[in-house]
């Protein structure tokens, strides 16, 4: 059988509560490809995000998303982590009265299917070694999820759940965000080693700095809704050093509060 993965994204648009935020997003992100989004604050990065695993906060009003030719957009969000999507949140929620192991152990039930749960003894030793390999302190394992955790610590645990889980499209909307210097390069350790022909990733950043350790293949600019520009690696490093401003002169884009002053 084939691990061949083909996620495609076609003229995507979302609504939030009846205002229009994905303008027609179209991306194609193949198995072992590493798809780096970056773009202003507020542009829709976290709502692509949200709108592709099915929250039911955005309204999909065109478009498609497909799966290896499968209608993602007609799955439940239950039956899209079961095909192989996996969002690592921007703003993890913490569950309260659920242990982190209670929880990890369910999802990764949930994707498994039913008759093929995975046993007790398999699970905590993958639990415990993928723990080891992002250096978290085992008592994580039996804590409430998420509950009182730190902003750094909640990143290491999405990623602990990534890794768990091995989707098929894995997509983290500022993973980087909150991570110290070491546990940065932790987390982008465990991501590298994740990387895989049957595994594609979009990864939502801000910085430089993630992908100095996760070299993506392509790079791509959100800016009002849309991809408004792509390319490689160079093209990040072009906007740490310039901003957006050369962006946005250069197609021509007005900023929506520009056109509100006197
Ligand atoms: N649930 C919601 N209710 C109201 N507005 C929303 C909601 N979700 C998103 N928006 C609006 O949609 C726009 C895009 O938000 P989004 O979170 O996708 O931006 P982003 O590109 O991820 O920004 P950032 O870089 O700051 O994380 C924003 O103006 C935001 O206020
Ligand atoms: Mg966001």
């Amino acid at each position: 059988m084939s691990n061949a993965v083909n996620f495609n994204i076609d003229g995507l648009k979302a609504t939030v509560e009846g205002k229009e935020i994905l303008k027609g997003v179209t991306l194609n992100i193949k198995g072992g490809e590493v798809h780096a989004v970056m773009g202003p604050n507020g542009t829709g990065k976290s709502t692509l995000a949200s709108a592709l695993m099915g929250h039911p906060k955005y309204e999909v009003t065109a478009g498609s998303v497909t799966l290896n030719g499968e209608d993602v957009l007609e799955m439940e969000v239950d039956e899209r982590a079961r095909a192989g999507l996996f969002l690592a949140m921007q703003y993890p929620s913490e569950i309260s009265g659920v242990t982190n192991s209670d929880f990890l152990r369910s999802a990764i039930n949930a994707r498994r299917g039913e008759g093929n749960e995975i046993s007790l003894i398999k699970f905590i030793r993958q639990m415990e070694s993928k723990m080891k390999e992002l250096e978290m302190n085992p008592e994580f394992a039996h804590r409430y999820l998420n509950e009182g955790f730190s902003g750094g610590e909640k990143k290491r645990n999405e990623i602990l759940q990534m890794m768990l889980l091995d989707p098929r499209l894995v997509i983290l909307d500022e993973v980087d965000s909150g991570l110290d210097i070491d546990a940065l390069r932790i987390v982008a350790q465990g991501i590298n080693a994740s990387r895989s022909e049957d595994r594609g990733f979009l990864i939502i950043t801000h910085y430089q700095r993630l992908l100095d350790y996760i070299k993506p293949d392509f790079v791509h600019v959100m800016m009002q809704g849309r991809i408004v520009k792509s390319g490689g690696p160079e093209l990040a490093e072009r906007l740490e050093s310039d901003g957006y401003d050369w962006i946005k002169e250069e197609l021509g884009i007005v900023d929506e509060t520009v056109g509100q002053e006197a």
